[in-house]
């Protein structure tokens, strides 16, 4: 990689390129966001690597550029990396917004875009990286699960989490009625997490995440209530 690659974090995000590869409704909770005036931010393009990905429609509904660069036409992971960079960089982005963006990237991609990077995952980090968290809660009987939204390192699932929203187990939950809980506390954790960034709260200085100028001691807890449960 080429130090012209490279491009800082800008010190106020506000131009997002959002990444999926299928349902799209944390994308769906993001544009909400902006279009509410609640996230002061503009969306200027999505990027999915699936051309059958739901969410491609919300941006199609929304106005939002969309592009479709399809893994499968690639012959490595390497080359499609690199195109895809060349995409996302043609939109001139300050932050790239992984949502359900169902690749794992190289560390070349990873290093050109540290510090503008995002993604949404869901469990409580450093709990559970990797797939099928909710089944895995599960089977630990876990009694609070949730969400984190971290910066992207090489490390899979292992960057710095700057936010989490936490969501009850219930008894009798399966791993389905884990995850529409927990996604519903994902679609007010994201926006809030790239508002904070948007606004400058957060600051990702010299690799340490900071709040308000001081660094982290530990992720921020969204305060919000998750308890959806039937009473007992
Ligand atoms: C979310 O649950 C997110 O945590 C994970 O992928 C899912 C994407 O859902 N990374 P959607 O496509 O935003 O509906």
């Amino acid at each position: 990689m080429t130090e012209t690659a490279r491009q800082p974090a800008a010190a106020i995000p506000q131009r997002l390129v959002v990444l999926i590869s299928g349902r799209g409704s944390n994308l769906g909770a993001l544009i909400e966001a902006c279009e509410q005036g609640r996230l002061p931010a503009t969306i200027v393009g999505v990027i999915s690597n699936r051309p059958d990905a739901g969410g491609l429609e919300f941006a199609t509904r929304h106005g939002i550029p969309s592009q479709v660069l399809d893994h499968r036409t690639y012959p490595s992971r390497e080359a499609f990396d690199t195109d895809l960079a060349r995409v996302i960089e043609d939109y001139a982005p300050d932050l790239v917004i992984l949502a359900g963006f169902m690749r794992i990237l190289t560390p070349a991609f990873v290093d050109r875009f540290t510090g503008r990077l995002l993604n949404i995952h869901p469990s409580l980090l450093p709990k559970y990286r990797g797939l099928h968290t909710h089944a895995r809660a599960l089977a630990n009987g876990e009694r609070v699960h949730g969400a984190s939204v971290h910066f992207v390192t090489p490390e899979l699932d292992g960057g710095p989490v700057i936010m989490q929203a936490r969501v009850p187990v219930a008894p009798d939950d399966t791993p389905d009625t884990l995850a529409a809980r927990v996604q519903r506390a994902e679609h007010h954790l994201y926006p809030e997490v790239v508002r904070r960034l948007c606004s400058g709260e957060i600051q990702w200085a010299g690799r340490i995440l900071q709040a308000d100028g001081t660094p982290l001691p530990a992720p921020l807890q969204l305060d919000e209530d998750f308890d959806d449960l039937p009473a007992s």
